[in-house]
């Protein structure tokens, strides 16, 4: 249920898409993303430092943190235990929704065409993450969804730039945009977080209306 997510992201419209290769690197990057406003953030489940990375971040009190990448009903259940409040997965998987729907926990599932929005709202799932957005036709998609499916609500991510997010934000059907543009590999791997923290910032400025 899309309010599920409106309680979630409590008030902010991004959410940072994030690949850690370094649990060590979770506590200053939570910190600066916190002091930055970000407020909800996705940990990606795609390397093997990912799942202590996922536990450490979940525990910033300021921070609402959620599992992203998750490919089966075992990883939403481990992601759950590291501590994630909401699960996100690239596609559509009913083994997962049926395990988040068990736990309690929210799941985003990624959706790209009108059969599977139409498979997510069956599912009770009327939030999803339009995905990969820009690469599938991005604002024109976006609009050739939201009409059929007015109950549904988008969280595009992929391939959204600091530029293209006011525009997909402006569009009532969306709850908030998704991008990996505020956590670059570069910033990470120098440790420059006083860099992260200026992209999280000017990115909540920009998404302001
Ligand atoms: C994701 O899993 O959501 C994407 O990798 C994020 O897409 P982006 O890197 O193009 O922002």
């Amino acid at each position: 249920m899309s309010r599920e997510f409106d309680a979630l992201l409590s008030g902010t419209r991004i959410i940072p898409v994030i690949t850690l290769h370094s649990a060590a690197s979770a506590q200053p990057l939570a910190q600066a993303l916190s002091d930055g406003g970000i407020r909800c953030a996705e940990v990606t489940l795609r390397t093997p430092a990912s799942e202590d990375a996922l536990r450490a971040m979940a525990e910033h009190p300021d921070l609402v943190v959620g599992a992203g990448t998750v490919l089966d009903a075992a990883q939403a259940e481990r992601a759950v235990e590291a501590g994630a409040r909401f699960v996100v997965s690239p596609g559509l998987d009913t083994g997962i929704a049926d395990r988040c729907r068990s736990l309690g926990v929210p799941y985003l599932p990624g959706t790209a065409t009108a059969g599977e929005l139409m498979h997510a709202l069956k599912l009770g799932r009327t939030a999803v993450k339009l995905f990969p957005a820009e690469q599938l036709g991005g604002l024109d998609l976006l609009n050739a969804l939201a009409a059929p499916f007015t109950q549904a609500r988008f969280i595009p991510t992929g391939g959204i730039s600091p530029e293209r997010m006011p525009h997909y934000l402006a569009h009532p059907a969306v709850l908030a945009v998704g991008g990996s543009w505020i956590t670059p590999a570069a910033l990470l791997d120098s440790g420059d977080y006083d860099g992260i923290r200026r992209l999280a910032a000017q990115a909540v400025e920009r998404s302001r209306p």
